[in-house]
């Protein structure tokens, strides 16, 4: 596996910028405790907005983190809050016809459940876990991400989703009922047999054939182009893959990470974190996206668990070097109320050939702030998981 020179953080380190993070964090909960935060940042200062994005899990999550590092329950009690948020959001299908009720709901309510015994963040969950199942197809064995279910111009998964299917995990964990797990085993099994290509980089999206069931084509939507390398894809893929091994132990997941990994550590600039599409090496001018470090990193360590001691330290020493790189170099310090926590995220950057609405380009990105916060955390201590 390729190696890196870079420094690294130390535990002591991770405390501090955890730390820093936990600051901006308690500076910001007045914006978001009765609204929640928009998807990115305009010039790193986050908009509020109501619970309707993809996106709104995040910041509870990262209360949630600042709750487990503090202990304080000003936290507890805005996270709280966004827990009755997200009941009446699942309760009253509030923009919830897509695939991303795991981003929602693992890191705000799963989070509640775990850390406070929160029914109703429990029964948000569930009911979230029942919604993703509504968007199984049966014809090709996978979730349908957007649009209407059926829809032949979008009979598609993508491989974001491998982090909406824990929700299914611990679904089935916390009610006894197979069937969750079963129906997220069917989707990873698709994605691992599709997504990924020979050189173990990743396709965005996959289209299915609605009336076969069979595997039609590979398209971007946030990549550059059909058949480059969108930076998050491959960082989902890394952390998707490591967590549905947690759950299942099958070689295969396994398998599937190391070869993703290997392909997102040979196409990483110097300073360790990628442009926003892997296509684009060290010396271009194209922005960059910190989020997919991050996610790497907990991806990393999370894969450190299962793997032999000098494997296990070899993903640690990485982890450890591209969060380190993102607290030196990315991470805000201090700001002004609605500041992020790490800047240089993207979200959508439009391409001539992807079919993104541009969005985020170049700041402050909700699930970078977050999984920042989660990397530190695990660095600090054995944490226990919201996915
Ligand atoms: N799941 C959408 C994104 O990563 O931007």
């Amino acid at each position: 596996m390729k190696t890196f020179p870079n420094k690294i953080l130390t535990k002591s380190q991770a405390e501090q910028a955890l730390d820093t993070a936990v600051a901006l964090v308690r500076q910001n909960l007045p914006l978001y405790t009765d609204h929640c935060q928009n998807h990115s940042s305009v010039h790193d200062i986050y908009p509020q907005c109501e619970n309707n994005q993809w996106t709104c899990g995040f910041w509870p999550g990262e209360v949630w983190l600042s709750y487990e590092r503090t202990s304080d329950a000003a936290f507890k009690n805005t996270a709280l809050t966004l827990v009755d948020s997200f009941l009446y959001r699942i309760e009253n299908k509030i923009e919830v016809d897509h695939h991303d009720m795991g981003f929602l709901y693992s890191p705000s309510c799963v989070a509640a459940y775990k850390l406070t015994g929160s029914e109703k963040g429990r029964r948000a969950a569930i009911l979230a876990a029942d919604q993703l199942c509504t968007r199984f197809q049966e014809k090709g064995s996978f979730f349908q991400a957007w649009g209407p279910l059926g829809a032949k111009d979008n009979y598609r998964y993508i491989i974001d989703c491998l982090l909406n299917v824990p929700l299914l995990y611990w679904a089935s964990e916390t009610t006894g009922d197979a069937h969750y797990a079963e129906l997220a085993h069917r989707h990873v099994t698709t994605c691992l047999a599709n997504s990924i290509r020979p050189d173990g980089s990743t396709y965005h999206t996959f289209f299915m054939d609605p009336v076969t069931g069979a595997p039609v084509r590979g398209a971007t939507c946030q990549g550059y182009k059909d058949d480059s390398c969108w930076a998050r894809g491959q960082a989902w893929g890394v952390y998707g893959t490591a967590i549905s091994y947690r759950y299942t132990k099958r070689p295969e997941y396994l398998e599937a990470f190391r070869r993703v990994l290997s392909y997102y550590l040979d196409r990483l600039p110097e300073d360790l974190i990628p442009y926003w599409d892997m296509t684009f090496t060290e010396g271009d001018t194209e922005p960059r996206d910190s989020s997919s470090a991050s996610i790497v990193a907990c991806g990393l360590l999370e894969a450190a668990k299962y793997a032999n001691p000098d494997q296990a330290a070899e993903y640690t020493l990485l982890a450890a070097q591209m969060l380190g790189s993102v607290a030196e170099h990315y991470a805000v310090r201090q700001g002004p109320q609605g500041i992020g926590l790490v800047r240089h995220g993207t979200y959508s950057k439009k391409s001539p050939y992807n079919t993104c609405t541009p969005e985020g380009v170049d700041e402050c990105v909700s699930w970078g702030d977050y999984f920042y916060m989660e990397g530190l955390t695990r660095l600090t201590k054995d944490w226990t998981l919201y996915w």
